[in-house]
Order: structure tokens, then C-alpha cells, then sequence
């Protein structure tokens, strides 16, 4: 059911780097949260993958072309050797914790998608406009929130061996043990901004956008007992369209695009290199015309390309290879809600309405609580940076709730 070319759509995704160390939600006084490192072991059972490796732009662009050429081989098909890495990790998380929080105890724990590092979900512009952290905290959730692998403050490991979703599944992975185990809110309590008396969560909710949200579904494949419920944005199995061009992502090789913000990033790591081309993959400029729902403001886009952050040359197709090899979550029992940008470009190439066939999306989680897909209109694939984006965190945080969370 799920072809090579459709999981390459869904994962025509983007990824890692930071900018100033604005710690997420530390712009907004008395912020509930606190950010803190985490030290995080993995083993991963990974690939090496046959890339033209990216060494500058002129390797960048030559590595795109690579992956467009009609005859040259798709994931999975790239695989060379089948490696197994063993690494510990810093991880850079940010916890909050609504002190008044009718649901505290039950957290969300967010993986950003390409393109972007942990202040996708609580941007610094307009935070009620804008923030998933703030809306959430507001409807009385705990967040936890982290910077992926080779994204803005974690660990920028080698781009060829380590940047793939193998390894970011258990990163995910692990960091959620470190929660059920108490670790986490043990390193908030010894943070410089300690959050208040420790906390025992009891549920929890796994939020992802596009590659985040690759990682989440395999997640809940691979271990359906990590997740109570899960809330996938900008992916879904699109069977009838797909937008598989890795051309049109002008990516460059991250230190040539900004020698400053990118200069702890080295061979094989990308980044798109303009808001040209920021703005094709994430942002729609379309109305929906029934409900006056949509667009975007030029600060929204200037603000997402200023924290742009890299990702590394075999990670889609790594993410694409894990979704080929996994392509249902059998077990995972707890509800699941998907949504997307009625214009996502990089999703449904232009416009999602009529695109993805449900009982396939049913039969991915085959003994789901619930199945949901929730359609933002007037949207592209940067969900939260429209016009309107409260209206759809409403809807998943009115559905979680629905769903007795
Ligand atoms: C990698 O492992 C898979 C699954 O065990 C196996 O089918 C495949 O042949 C291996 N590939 C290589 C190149 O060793
Ligand atoms: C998940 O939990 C159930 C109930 O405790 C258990 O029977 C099952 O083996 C677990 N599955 C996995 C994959 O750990
Ligand atoms: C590069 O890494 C060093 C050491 O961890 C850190 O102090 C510095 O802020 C990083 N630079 C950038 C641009 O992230
Ligand atoms: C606009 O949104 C509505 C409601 O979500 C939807 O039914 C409609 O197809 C969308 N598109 C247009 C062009 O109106
Ligand atoms: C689309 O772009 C045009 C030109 O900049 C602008 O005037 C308009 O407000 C934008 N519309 C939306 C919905 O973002
Ligand atoms: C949706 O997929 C199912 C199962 O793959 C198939 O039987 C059905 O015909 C499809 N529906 C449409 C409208 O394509
Ligand atoms: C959508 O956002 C626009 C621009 O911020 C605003 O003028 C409009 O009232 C919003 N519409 C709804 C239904 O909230």
C-alpha cells in the first residue's frame, strides 16, 4: 500500500542549528519551563547509503541531482552495508510544566520536523498567535520539548553514520524512558530555573511534524507501549500525489550557507538555503475561501528562515527506508490523530483535499483507539507559523481531550 514514491512524499522533509540560544518559551516572563541537557545512550541498527557525499555547495547541488535521476536507485535501495552505532548524545530539552495545569500530569513530548529545531513548536513571534507550546499549556497539558540530533543545541554527530531515523527513533525512545524513570524531571529540578515540586506523569502523548512525525509513527510501530496517543502533523500516506523532488529544496552545504550559525556542522550537512525556497516547502499564501482561513505574514517567514537548521544528506532517505520497513503500527492501541495543511506543498504537492484514501490511513494503525485526520485550512506545511494556526491547535487539542486525555 505504501509505494516508494508516496513514503518519498511524505518525507520530502527537511533538518538542525542554532542561532542564538533562545532557550524555547524563556521569551514570555514567568515561563513555566526550563531547559536543561540530556545525556542520551542509543544503539542503532543503521546503514551506510550510497549519497554523493557534501562537502560544498557545489556537491550539494550535485547530490539532489544524484537523487532526482530517473535511473539512478530510490531508497531503500541505496543501502550499501548495514552498520550498528552505539553513541551517547547531548540533548537539548525544555520542560514545562502549567502550574495550575488541570492535566499536568499528562505530557506532551514534541519532535520538530526538518528545517527547524525545537522553537518550531513555540516560536518567539506572536507566541499566542503562533506557539503549540503556549496553546497547550493553556488547555492545562505539560510539554516537553528538544532540539533533534544535529539540530540547534544537541549533538551534531556524523551526518552519514548517525543523522538517520534509526537513530532519532531511539533517541525519542530513550529520552521517554527518561521520563517514565523520573530523569528528566530530575535534571528540571537541578536546572537554573528549577520548575516547582517534582511531578509523576501518567500519560503520554507524542506530538511530531513531518519528520518528527516519522519518528513518532515509528515510534509506536516498533514499540506500541512508549505512547498513549499520538498527534502526527504534515504526514499522512498520500497515495494519489506526492511531491518527491529533492531539487526543488535549495539546499546548500550548511557552513557555506552561514559559516557563523552553521560552524559546528561539517561534512554532509544541508540546509535550504534561501526564503525562496523556505517559503515553497513550509508556507502556503493561499486563503480558503469557504471559511477566510489562511496565509501568512512576511514576520512569520523571516523568523523561520532566521532559525533554520540543517539536516543531514542520507535523512530522508533514511526516514523513508524505516517507513517501507514498517508500514503499519500493528500493536499501538492508543488513539491517533493526523493533520495537515489544506495547501501542504511538500505533502500533497499543492493541495490535500481528496488526496489520501482513508482506509489506507485506518489500516496503517490497525487496532487504533481512533484514527483521525484533521485538515487545516488555508495552510502549508509550517503549520503553526499561519495566520489562524489556533484554530488548529484547538482542533487537536479538542480532540485530545475528546479522547479522554
Ligand atoms: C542488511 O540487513 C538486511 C536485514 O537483515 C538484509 O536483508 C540485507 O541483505 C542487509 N544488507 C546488506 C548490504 O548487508
Ligand atoms: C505492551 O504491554 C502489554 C501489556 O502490558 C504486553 O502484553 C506487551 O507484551 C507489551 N508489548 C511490547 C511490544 O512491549
Ligand atoms: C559550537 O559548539 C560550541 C561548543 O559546544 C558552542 O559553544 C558554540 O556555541 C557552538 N556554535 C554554534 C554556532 O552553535
Ligand atoms: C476550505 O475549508 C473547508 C472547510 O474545512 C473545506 O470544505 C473546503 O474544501 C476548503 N477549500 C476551499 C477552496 O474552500
Ligand atoms: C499573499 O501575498 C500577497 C502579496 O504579498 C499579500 O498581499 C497577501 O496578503 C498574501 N495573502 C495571504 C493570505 O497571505
Ligand atoms: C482506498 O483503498 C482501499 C484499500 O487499499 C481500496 O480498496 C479502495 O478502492 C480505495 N478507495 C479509493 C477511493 O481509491
Ligand atoms: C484569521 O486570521 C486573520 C489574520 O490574523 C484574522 O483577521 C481573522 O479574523 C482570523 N479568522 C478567524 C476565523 O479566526
Amino acid at each position: 500500500m505504501l509505494t516508494s514514491a508516496s513514503a518519498l512524499t511524505l518525507l520530502s522533509l527537511i533538518g538542525s542549528r542554532a542561532v542564538e540560544a533562545t532557550a524555547i518559551g524563556h521569551h514570555r516572563p514567568q515561563s513555566p519551563c526550563t531547559s536543561f541537557m540530556v545525556q542520551v545512550p542509543i544503539i542503532a541498527h543503521n546503514h551506510i547509503f550510497d549519497v554523493v557525499p557534501v562537502n560544498n555547495n557545489i556537491d550539494a547541488v550535485n547530490w539532489a541531482v544524484d537523487l532526482d535521476t530517473w535511473n539512478k536507485p530510490a531508497f531503500p535501495k541505496r543501502i550499501l552495508e548495514n552498520i550498528t552505532i552505539s553513541r551517547t548524545y547531548d540533548i537539548f530539552a525544555t520542560l514545562c510544566i502549567p502550574p495550575h495545569g488541570s492535566k499536568a500530569s499528562t505530557l506532551q513530548i514534541a519532535t520538530h520536523g526538518g528545517g527547524f529545531d525545537s522553537r518550531y513548536w513555540d516560536p518567539s513571534i506572536d507566541p499566542d498567535e503562533h506557539s503549540w507550546v503556549k496553546a497547550a499549556l493553556d488547555a492545562g497539558y505539560s510539554t516537553l520539548t528538544y532540539d533533534r540530533i544535529g539540530c540547534g543545541q544537541s549533538s551534531k554527530p556524523n551526518a552519514y553514520t548517525d543523522m538517520q531515523h534509526t537513530t532519532e527513533v531511539e533517541v525519542l525512545r530513550v529520552l521517554t524512558e527518561k521520563v517514565r524513570d523520573g530523569t528528566i524531571q530530575e535534571l528540571a529540578a537541578r536546572s537554573r530555573r528549577p520548575l516547582g515540586p517534582t511531578i509523576t506523569f501518567d500519560k503520554i502523548i507524542h506530538v511530531g511534524h513531518s519528520m518528527g512525525s516519522i519518528i513518532s509513527y515509528a515510534l509506536i510501530s516498533l514499540y506500541p507501549n512508549a505512547s498513549d496517543a499520538v498527534i502526527l502533523t504534515g504526514f499522512i500516506v498520500s497515495s494519489q500525489v506526492f511531491n518527491g523532488r529533492t531539487t526543488a529544496g535549495g539546499r546548500e552545504y550548511a557552513p557555506e550557507n552561514d559559516p557563523k550559525l552553521f560552524a559546528n556542522h561539517s561534512s554532509g550537512y544541508i540546509v535550504i538555503g534561501n526564503p525562496i525556497a523556505f517559503q515553497t516547502g513550509f508556507f502556503s499564501n493561499l486563503t480558503n475561501e469557504t471559511t477566510n482561513i489562511g496565509g501568512f505574514k512576511q514576520e512569520a517567514l523571516d523568523y523561520a528562515f532566521s532559525v533554520r537548521q540543517p539536516e543531514s544528506v542520507v535523512e530522508m532517505g533514511s526516514g523513508v527506508t524505516l517507513v517501507l520497513s514498517h508500514p503499519t503500527a500493528p500493536q499501538f492501541t492508543g488513539p491517533v490523530q493526523l493533520v495537515l495543511g489544506e495547501f501542504d506543498f511538500i505533502v500533497c504537492r499543492g493541495d490535500c483535499k481528496g488526496t489520501y484514501n482513508m482506509t489506507d490511513v485506518e489500516n496503517m494503525y490497525p487496532v487504533a483507539k481512533d484514527v483521525s485526520v484533521h485538515l487545516q485550512p488555508g495552510t502549508g506545511h509550517g503549520l503553526p507559523l499561519h495566520n489562524n494556526a489556533t484554530l488548529g491547535f484547538k482542533a487537536s487539542l479538542d480532540w485530545l481531550s475528546s479522547q479522554g486525555f
